[in-house]
């Protein structure tokens, strides 16, 4: 089968084309003929080296749309042929085959499968950083960095949905808070001094890290939930005095797709399967900016290296 790897870290120009083995799908997989794969922020981690050196080709790759194509022993409630939108833990979306765990496979019923390329992992994260670590409660105050991007994008509308009172944004220039009002923004910043516009949040989803998270602390209400999941700046971790979150009355709160899907499988499928239902009934949009070919994955990785990208980017597979 085509697919896109790397055998080396480094920058977008070590993606190439591979040919591989159709891979096979094992107890509690099953095997996707793949539509659509998504692009996201974590594939270009892999890909310059922040989860360690390829051994051997690597194939990125955490969401993707299509149709099952085969079942492993012992899986049930899905049939070949049926669209899905699955989660890939271990990666290997950017190929016409890919295999995926039958707990993180979403039957699409009502989304195309265009959308179903962009759900699995942008729209469950989305879900899952607001309702599971930030535990949001109708009337709260949101505040979402990298507001275009997304996971952005989708929590912007998520956080809207389930009766957040006030949503704010804060993006890199001008051009991306002018993009992100389409998402239902009360207001977009722009992140360079972004706690002059905003105080008193009750919660702060923050997938940049560095000086941005220092500064999201200070603007939180009593009470106030600081999320964090996603170090986009790459700099290096905080060290933070518990007191301080003693003396201001705040709480920090994690979040991990690849944690939770070891430690609890459900809850990602839970959060899943709520945010599908808010993209099936129309509650949420996917806001898909671009769409290339498999081949031009390397494209897709410079633009999101660059930090340009807006909304949602796949990949288009077959
Ligand atoms: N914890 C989890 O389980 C989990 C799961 C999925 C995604 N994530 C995280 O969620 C975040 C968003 O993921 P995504 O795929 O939807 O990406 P994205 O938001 O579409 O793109 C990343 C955004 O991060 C901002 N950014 C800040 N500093 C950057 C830098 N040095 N280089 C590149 N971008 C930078 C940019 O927005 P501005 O221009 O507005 O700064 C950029 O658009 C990422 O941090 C990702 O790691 C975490």
């Amino acid at each position: 089968m085509r697919a896109v790897g790397f055998d080396v870290n480094g920058g977008p120009e070590v993606l190439r084309p591979v040919r591989l083995p159709v891979p096979e799908p094992g107890p509690g997989q099953i095997l996707i003929r793949v539509a659509y794969a998504g692009v996201n922020h974590g594939e270009m981690q892999q890909r310059l080296g922040d989860f360690g050196a390829p051994d051997g080709i690597q194939v990125p790759g955490l969401e993707v749309s299509g149709e099952v194509a085969a079942l492993g022993p012992d899986v049930t409630g899905l049939a070949c042929g049926d669209p899905v939108a699955a989660y890939l833990p271990d990666g290997g979306g950017y190929a016409e085959y890919a295999v995926a765990p039958a707990a993180f496979a979403y039957p699409l019923d009502g989304i195309s499968l265009r959308d179903g390329g962009g759900a699995a992992l942008a729209l469950t994260t989305a879900y899952g950083v607001l309702a599971g670590a930030a535990r949001l409660t109708p009337g709260d105050t949101v505040l979402i960095h990298a507001a275009a991007g997304g996971v952005g994008s989708a929590a912007a509308q998520i956080a809207r949905a389930l009766g957040a009172a006030a949503v704010h944004g804060t993006v890199s220039s001008a051009a991306k808070a002018d993009y992100a009002k389409r998402f239902g923004y009360d207001a977009v910043h722009l992140r360079d001094g972004f706690a002059a516009h905003i105080s008193d949040v009750d919660i702060v989803l923050d997938p940049i890290g560095g000086p941005v998270r220092q500064t999201s602390l200070a603007v939180l209400a009593p009470f106030g939930r600081l999320a964090v999941y996603g170090e986009a700046a790459r700099r290096p971790d905080l060290t933070l005095p518990v007191l301080t979150f003693r003396r201001h009355n705040r709480t920090l709160a994690g979040y991990d797709i690849t944690d939770l899907a070891t430690r609890a499988p459900t809850l990602v499928r839970s959060h899943a399967l709520s945010a599908l239902s808010l993209l099936a009934s129309g509650a949420i949009r996917l806001d898909i900016s671009t769409e290339l070919p498999l081949s031009a994955a390397a494209e897709a990785h410079e633009t999101l290296q660059a930090g340009l990208n807006v909304g949602k980017t796949l990949l288009r597979v077959t």
